[in-house]
């Protein structure tokens, strides 16, 4: 696990367009371009945005992204591509994740979840989010008409 560089392009490239229709039935109902990718990657500032990669026999398979919406208050993002589901990564990305919010002095971290994506739903649980509401989701940002879930988790200083 590491900070994404800016010569990740082509790997990141590679993670976000071979996304299964599964993976990206929770995102969104249009593919990721080549360009959108190098943008996404160029906004890692780590002050505005945050990002941590998982690596696999020089592939990168996982990231986390970490947006922030105000001084207090940053958005988490996890993707893991298919073939590496399930081996504990995304919950490795979170916990990293929510360390560096804590570093930052953020004090709340939201994450907007299809409704019907369970396994998302019970990673960010299990490590403390809440639901703070439910809302129609508009039908470009998580595809088709369903409902999306905003979870929140409050940090607390640490002793
Ligand atoms: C959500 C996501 C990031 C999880 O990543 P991951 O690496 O598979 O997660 P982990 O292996 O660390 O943990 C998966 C957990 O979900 C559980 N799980 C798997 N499928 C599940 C399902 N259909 N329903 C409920 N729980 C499920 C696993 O048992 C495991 O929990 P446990 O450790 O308590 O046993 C990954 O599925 C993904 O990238 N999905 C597509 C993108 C997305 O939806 N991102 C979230 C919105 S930001």
């Amino acid at each position: 696990m590491r900070f994404p560089e800016r010569s990740d392009l082509e790997k990141l490239v590679r993670m976000y367009t071979t996304l299964s229709q599964e993976s990206m039935r929770f995102l969104r109902p249009y593919k990721f371009s080549k360009n959108e990718v190098r943008d996404m990657l160029e906004r890692v500032d780590f002050k505005n945005v945050y990002s941590i990669v998982a690596e696999w026999e020089g592939e990168i398979v996982a990231e986390a992204r970490l947006i922030r919406h105000s001084d207090k208050t940053a958005e988490v993002g996890i993707i893991v591509h298919d073939r590496f589901k399930n081996q504990g990564i995304g919950q490795r990305l979170l916990k990293e994740m929510i360390e560096m919010a804590r570093k930052e002095s953020i004090e709340k971290l939201i994450a907007f979840v299809n409704e019907k994506n369970s396994a998302a739903i019970h990673v960010f649980k299990k490590h403390g989010f809440e639901v703070e509401k439910r809302f129609s989701a508009e039908r470009y940002i998580m595809g088709r008409d369903e409902n999306a879930l905003k979870l929140s988790l409050t940090l607390k200083e640490e002793k």
